[in-house]
């Protein structure tokens, strides 16, 4: 079995994020949303992925990732510049995958429970590609699911106006290598891609076995500010721990809280669950839970609840601070002189009086 990760995409949603890294190596709980990804396909025993890269620095994907051996996977990069659509990007990693059945994760998605359940199931069913769906309240953003009478997979349309189901694909799917011969023949969409739907939905119509599971569990694709925030909440919940090794000094920590080494926490108090990185420095301050904090970071007189503070960033005498994305090294400091506010801010930031 090997893995193939999209890590393409221009992220425009996530901007001014996006205009110094791809949004799938945005840290959610102070780790990369695509590491969940490939450490949930490490888990299954994937150790041949293929990460396809796309125009919005590819180079920086290269470089956390490496070969691979930091993560005991082995990884082979796929350019595919232009965001030709997924079946296009899947199309590309056809001489990697060669003859062995393969996954694709979208780089920004993740699944409460992992992928093992599924793998399972697609093995025992030698399914020619397997799907996953989830119920969603706004299925027109997605491929969607139509179902016949007796509850079988009949169709899946991408994004439809009238959506015939709530169902959703969700960005992880199953294949064996005749995928790649049904992508030759797939045209361009209306929006100029390849799109995987129209794939699976020629698999239906040419009598290939393609099944489907729901996913059990939450699963996020994490396309904006609000979604990378509540994957932090969420795997905060589920994933975070206590371990405390930086120095608590005359501080509190609740819960499970982590704390990096090198961080000092002074006379602040930490509610978990959150994480704070390593060499970061909190001081007369309370952390909230559901916050994580970048290495680096410095805090002061501030209070902060449900954010994500990246790398560097300096927050000083703000109360208080809630729901934010705050990007590396970027300074939130308030002006103790005068009630004016003073901006010197990135395009497409946002800013909430
Ligand atoms: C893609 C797929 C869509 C799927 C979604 C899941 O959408 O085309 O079928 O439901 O990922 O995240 P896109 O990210 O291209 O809008």
């Amino acid at each position: 079995m090997k893995g193939v990760i999209l890590h393409g995409g221009a992220g425009t949603r996530l901007r001014p994020l996006t205009f110094s890294g791809p949004k799938q190596l945005i840290p959610v709980a102070n780790k990369p949303i695509s590491q969940y990804v490939l450490e949930d396909l490490r888990s299954i025993g994937v150790i041949d992925v293929a990460i396809v890269l796309g125009e919005t620095f590819p180079e920086l994907v290269q470089q956390y990732y490496g070969d691979g051996s930091r993560f005991r996977v082995r990884i082979s990069y796929v350019h595919q510049g232009k965001p030709l659509g997924i079946a296009h990007a899947i199309y590309l990693c056809r001489d990697i995958v060669q003859d062995d059945s393969f996954i694709v994760y979208l780089g920004d998605n993740l699944l409460q429970k992992g992928v093992k359940k599924y793998f399972e199931k697609f093995l025992v069913n030698d399914y020619d590609c397997m799907i996953l769906l989830k119920e969603v309240d706004d299925p027109s953003r997605f491929g969607v699911a139509e179902f016949d009478d007796k509850g079988s997979l009949v169709k899946l349309v991408e994004k439809p106006k009238v959506p015939p189901s709530r169902f959703a694909l969700a960005g992880v799917y199953f294949f064996k290598p005749v995928v790649f011969e049904i992508i030759k023949g797939l045209k361009p969409s209306w929006r100029g891609e390849l799109e995987i739907t129209d794939a699976i939905q020629t698999m239906l119509e040419k009598g290939y076995k393609v099944g489907y599971s729901f996913v059990d569990g939450w699963w996020l694709d994490t396309g904006k500010k609000d979604d990378i925030l509540y994957a932090n909440l969420l795997i905060l919940d589920e994933f975070g721990v206590r371990e405390i090794k930086g120095e608590l000094i005359d501080s509190k920590a609740e819960g499970r809280v982590s704390v990096g080494e090198g961080s000092k926490i002074i006379n602040s108090n930490i509610r978990g669950p959150a994480a704070i990185g390593s060499n970061c420095i909190i001081q007369d301050s309370f952390i909230g839970p559901y916050t994580s904090i970048g290495d680096n970071a410095r805090v002061f007189n501030s209070s902060i609840e449900c954010s994500i503070v990246l790398e560097g960033a300096c927050i000083d005498h703000v109360d208080r601070l809630e729901e934010s994305l705050v990007g590396r090294n970027a300074r939130i400091v308030k002006n103790r002189a005068s009630n004016a506010v003073r901006l010197h801010i990135g395009d497409y930031s946002e800013i909430e009086l």
